[in-house]
């Protein structure tokens, strides 16, 4: 029996959420046996109980094996003091559950392929793995603060940091993953600027030493960001930080024709997880079933694969969407003539009956 937290949050968290979990239910009539307990987050826990990430919900996801999350967040919320925000919820999940590795397929879906504001040409095909380290660099630095400024004024400042060990360690991660690949890893920086990224680089070339067979090359983010859009299907996996993996994965989800398509996996040493979509919570179409629920979806199939040793439950789900993306079904974000546009429900509920 596997232990899984569900955490939905706000926004369209729920909806999205909802059709993933029954995906899994409808999993567990095929005799995966899970253990599924929910638990509020983000906005939704503060509501309730004044804070974003309340000790129960903490203490549900690291009993866990594996955690199921949907997305925090909402205007209502922006005025809140720091800690109490709801995207506080989710960065300290990470860094309390030691989620360093940040995993984000980008994958272009043969019947999907015009739903990219990109050329087919320059996308079909694509498969890349974006890496992004997940619990250090200027997210996590210190200090950090608003503070007079001496001229007068105020000033902001936040502290990019990170040390050899958690570079050496996210490092690693990209060469394996790479070598299950296509053997080409492409580790992105400034390291013509910072020297955060110049210890980066120090490192990542000196990890690559004990990976001779994968082929190692370094770029600049800001040309990677211009590289991803002239010609993405030149990458094959690309390593990097926090806040540049954070820029990078968004901009790549549109190369795939919709941010709603676009799973995660943040995960520990020992390869215990959390699963998500990339994208946000969307307030403006919340609770009119208007969602993607895909990206959760997907999630959810990663989740298998990283965490729960379920390889062919995994390739199920990921084929059951193939089939509906195939049958011509689209929600609202991917919906073009000659398409069938179908709700959040619909779209779940078709990729439940495709498992069969
Ligand atoms: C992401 C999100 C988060 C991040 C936010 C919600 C804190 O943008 O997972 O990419 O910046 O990491
Ligand atoms: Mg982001």
């Amino acid at each position: 029996m596997k232990r899984i937290a569900v955490l939905p949050g706000d926004g369209i968290g729920p909806e999205i959420v909802a059709q993933a979990v029954s995906v899994l239910r409808a999993l567990e009539r095929h005799g995966l046996a899970l253990e599924i307990a929910e638990a509020p987050v983000g906005g939704t826990a503060y509501d309730a109980a004044g804070d974003p990430l309340p000790q129960r919900t903490l203490d549900l996801a690291k009993a866990a094996d594996a955690i199921l999350f949907g997305s925090v967040g909402g205007p209502q919320y922006d005025a809140l003091p720091r800690p109490k925000r709801p995207e506080q919820a989710l960065l300290r999940l990470r860094k309390e559950l030691g989620l360093f590795a940040n995993l984000r397929p980008a994958i272009v879906y043969p019947e999907l392929v015009n739903a990219s504001t990109m050329r087919p040409e320059c996308v079909s095909g694509l498969d890349i793995l974006i890496l992004r380290e997940l619990t250090g660099d200027i997210y996590f630095g210190e200090p950090r603060g608003i503070r007079p400024a001496e001229g007068g004024g105020r000033e902001g400042f936040d502290t990019m940091r990170y040390t050899e060990a958690e570079i050496a360690r996210i490092a690693r991660v990209g060469f394996l993953a790479a070598r299950k690949r296509s053997r080409r890893l492409c580790s992105v920086d400034k390291a013509n600027v910072l020297e955060t990224s110049q210890l980066w680089r120090e490192v990542v070339t000196a990890i690559g030493a004990e990976f001779p067979d994968v082929e190692l090359s370094h770029m600049y983010v800001d040309n990677a960001a211009m590289q991803l859009l002239r010609n993405p299907k030149q990458f094959d996996v690309i390593v990097t930080g926090n806040m540049f993996g954070d820029i990078l994965s968004d901009e790549a989800s549109m190369l795939t024709g919709s941010i709603g398509m676009l799973p995660s996996a943040s995960l520990d040493e020992r390869g215990k997880g959390l699963y998500e979509p990339i994208h946000g919570s969307a307030p403006d179409i919340a609770g009119r079933n208007l969602a993607n629920p895909l990206a959760t979806i997907l999630s959810a199939a990663m989740m298998l694969r990283y965490s729960l040793d379920s390889e062919g439950a995994a390739g199920r789900i990921e084929a059951a969407v193939r089939k509906v993306l195939a049958r011509g079904l689209r929600t609202a974000d991917l919906y073009e003539a000659g398409t069938q546009r179908v709700g959040t429900r619909e779209m779940g509920e078709a990729v439940v009956a495709a498992l069969d």
